[in-house]
C-alpha cells in the first residue's frame, strides 16, 4: 500500500491556474495514454482539498442543473475543508478537517490494501509529507507553462531529494515522472 500523489502539471509548476483553470490540460492528451487506467485500478481510497473537490463539483458532477453529471470515483473519498459543504448524493465521500495523519489511518483502513490517492492540491500534499506520509509523486507534465497557478508541491525537498524512478514520453503533450519519496535519515543510533 502507498500514499501517491498523482497529478498533471504545468512545465513551470502549476496544476491549475489562479482562478482554478484547467483548460489549458485537456488539449495536451488522452488520459487514456497515460498511466491513468492502471494506476486508479489499484487505488482504494483518495483525499483532496475544498478547492479540488469544488472543481469536480462545478465540472463534473453539475448538481441543479439540467445535466448533472456522477461523481466519477467508486473509492471511499476524503474532502478537506473548514467549511459546511453539500454532500454529493450516493457518493462516498467524508469531510474533514485539520491534522492529516488520524485521516490517513481512515483512508488506509478503508483501502482494502490498496494504494492512497492524495488528488491534490498541493499544499494538502505538503501536509502528507510534513507527517511522513507521502511515498510517491507521479506527475504528468503537461507541455504549457502558465506562469501562475495553483502550486504542483509547495514544499522545500532536498535533502534527501526525490528519487526519479520512470519517465516516459507521452505523445508530444506530456512527460509521465514518476518519484519515490525516501524517508528523511533517521537519528544516529
Ligand atoms: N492538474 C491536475 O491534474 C489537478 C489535480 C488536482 C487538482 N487540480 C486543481 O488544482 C486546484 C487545487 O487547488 P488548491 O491548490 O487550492 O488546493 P485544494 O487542496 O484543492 O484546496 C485547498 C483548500 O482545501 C482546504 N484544506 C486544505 N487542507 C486542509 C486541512 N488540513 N483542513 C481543512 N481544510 C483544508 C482549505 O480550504 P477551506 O478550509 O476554505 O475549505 C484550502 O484552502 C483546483 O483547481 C483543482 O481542480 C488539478
Amino acid at each position: 500500500m502507498k500514499t501517491q500523489y498523482y497529478t498533471a502539471s504545468s512545465l513551470d509548476g502549476f496544476i491549475a491556474t489562479p482562478d482554478d483553470s484547467l483548460e489549458w490540460l485537456f488539449p495536451l492528451g488522452d488520459i487514456n495514454a497515460t498511466g491513468y487506467p492502471a494506476f486508479i485500478a489499484e487505488v482504494g481510497a483518495l483525499a483532496m482539498g475544498s478547492s479540488t473537490y469544488e472543481w469536480m463539483l462545478r465540472h463534473v458532477v453539475r448538481p441543479n442543473t439540467a445535466h448533472p453529471g456522477a461523481w466519477p470515483y467508486e473509492q471511499p473519498a476524503w474532502v478537506f475543508s473548514s467549511r459546511s459543504h453539500a454532500p454529493v448524493p450516493g457518493a462516498r465521500i467524508r469531510f474533514v478537517r485539520g491534522d492529516v495523519r488520524p485521516v490517513h489511518a481512515e483512508m488506509r483502513a478503508a483501502a482494502g490494501g490498496k494504494n492512497l490517492w492524495l488528488v491534490g492540491g498541493g499544499d494538502l500534499v505538503g501536509q502528507f509529507h510534513d507527517a511522513g506520509l507521502l511515498d510517491e509523486v507521479i506527475v504528468q507534465v503537461g507541455s504549457v507553462t502558465l506562469g501562475s497557478g495553483k502550486p504542483l508541491l509547495p514544499r522545500r525537498i532536498t535533502q534527501p531529494s526525490l528519487r526519479l524512478v520512470a519517465a516516459r514520453r507521452i505523445g508530444d503533450g506530456f512527460a509521465e515522472l514518476r518519484y519515490e519519496v525516501p524517508r528523511a535519515p533517521g537519528p544516529a543510533a
